[in-house]
């Protein structure tokens, strides 16, 4: 997924939506969406639009194959939960059949379903002795999220579904919620893309091929947009991956200078699920993207590991990284009061 960021100009992404199709649940997608924010309106709670797992590139416009990456969505739908456990709303945009908040736990794993059932001489198949407390309360809380309205799953797979539901999604939390919003970008989403102009209709043959040449186009930075005018207002989360511990520092403050939001989550891939480097101002970030873009050198790298003990206990490293952003976004949400209360008096 990485890349030398090349510059990103408006007319990029406006060119890339015009030359894109889009997906067809995106108008019923986007009135599902401003139902749900209106609701978190009105009771006044706070949400997290969290992106969750990998894209895919089609190589061909009727799918057989395509190229796709790694990303299993265990960040998306554990910090879900965790959210929900802070009192958020969250919208979960995740890559369809990827990890889900709740579901997470008797999904994709080694052990099947079949582990935590049992059957009953009385012919009833219930959950087992050892697993019962344990889903009990998974169950409880996925039901709670739902009967509270908290909680609205959307499916996206291509990258390009993915662009175009984030925009609709975004757009319309910004404008109902404003401060009141994060906007946490865990997807590991593709670099690269086939635009649908070279796309081959049909399965690609491969009778008498003695090879195959794909040149993929860079896919535009999208945070450009979306900090700038989709998530006006609210608290923007980015995330790092490398495999070059190196280069997590420099690449973080690199997107800092180059967006202006809020915080990078760094992660390096093969020690994902025990440390990340939170980088940036965080909740001391300027209502000022020029700003912040500039402070970006001096903004603070801090490491949160999970410790050995936590870790051999099932514990999960988002259990410490969102306690931290619902404190950073508790400081963002004040300084945006105080932001606008000064506002009002320069323009009486
Ligand atoms: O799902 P898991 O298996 O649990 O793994 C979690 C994770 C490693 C995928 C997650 O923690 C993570 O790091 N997600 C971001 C991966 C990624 O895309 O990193 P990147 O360095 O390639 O991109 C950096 C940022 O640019 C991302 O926030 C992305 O939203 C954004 N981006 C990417 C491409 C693009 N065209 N436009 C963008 O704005």
């Amino acid at each position: 997924m990485d890349h030398a960021d090349p510059p990103t100009n408006d007319d990029e992404y406006t060119r890339f939506f015009a030359s894109e199709p889009a997906p067809a649940h995106l108008a019923s997608v986007a009135a599902q969406v401003e139902a749900f924010v209106a609701h978190q309106r009105v009771v006044g709670r706070r949400t997290v639009l969290v992106t969750s797992g990998g894209t895919t590139v089609p190589l061909e416009a009727n799918t057989v194959r395509f190229l796709d990456n790694f990303s299993a969505g265990t960040r998306g739908a554990t910090s879900a939960e965790h959210f929900l456990e802070a009192g958020y709303a969250v919208l979960f945009l995740h890559r369809q059949y990827s990890l889900r908040p709740f579901s997470r736990h008797y999904t994709h794993t080694k052990d099947s379903i079949f582990g935590v059932l049992e059957a009953t001489a009385e012919g009833q198949v219930q959950v087992n002795a050892e697993h019962a407390a344990f889903a009990h309360a998974v169950l409880t809380k996925h039901h709670a999220a739902m009967a509270r309205k908290a909680l609205l799953q959307i499916e996206f797979t291509t990258v390009v579904e993915y662009l175009y539901l984030l925009q609709a999604v975004a757009t319309r939390m910004a404008e109902s919620l404003g401060a009141n919003a994060i906007y946490y970008l865990a997807a590991a989403v593709s670099d690269f893309y086939l635009p649908r102009t070279r796309l081959a209709e049909h399965k690609i043959q491969s009778a008498g091929a003695k090879g195959l040449d794909v040149r993929l186009d860079p896919v535009p930075k999208f945070l450009v947009p979306l900090v700038r005018d989709w998530a006006a207002d609210g608290f923007v989360v980015s995330f790092k991956l490398e495999t070059d511990p190196a280069l997590l520092d420099s690449k973080s403050r690199a997107a800092l200078a180059r967006y202006g939001h809020q915080l990078v989550i760094a992660n390096q891939l093969s020690t994902r699920k025990r440390v990340v480097y939170l980088v940036g101002h965080g909740g001391d970030a300027v209502h000022d993207r020029a700003e912040n873009a500039a402070r970006a050198d001096s903004a603070p790298f801090r490491a949160l590991q999970l410790p050995a003990d936590l870790e051999a206990q099932g514990v999960d490293i988002e259990s410490l990284m969102v306690p931290e952003l619902v404190r950073m976004h508790d400081a963002w949400i004040a300084t945006a009061a105080t932001a606008k209360a000064a506002d009002g008096e320069v323009s009486e």
